[in-house]
């Protein structure tokens, strides 16, 4: 399994992950939290992020409401990050060096 590259928009961060890490977990590292109040299960939909390049690697399917996510967009806990991945999150995350 090689490295990835993210990219986390509008705050100009990337992390370099192992494929297959979730984007939540990338993001993690990159010094972004975001949100993601079911603690990454897929369930509460807090962690939505919209695609702006790339395609995830592979995406687990989410439950209940968090299932309703709008195309363009993905769960950044149940998304597995390809290289040259570039998502911005749909709620306002905080960047721990901002
Ligand atoms: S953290 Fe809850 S759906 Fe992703």
């Amino acid at each position: 399994m090689g490295s990835c590259r993210v990219r986390f928009e509008p705050y100009g961060l990337e992390a370099v992950v192992p494929c297959g890490t979730t984007v939540l977990e990338a993001a993690r590292r990159a010094g972004l939290r975001i949100a993601s109040s079911c603690g990454g299960r897929g369930s509460c939909g807090d962690c939505a992020v919209r695609v702006l390049a790339g395609e995830p690697a592979a995406v687990r399917p989410a439950e209940g409401r968090a299932a309703r996510v709008p195309q363009g967009m993905t769960l950044a806990c149940l998304a597995e990050v390809a290289d040259g991945l570039v998502v911005r999150p749909v709620r306002p995350a905080s960047a721990k060096n901002a």
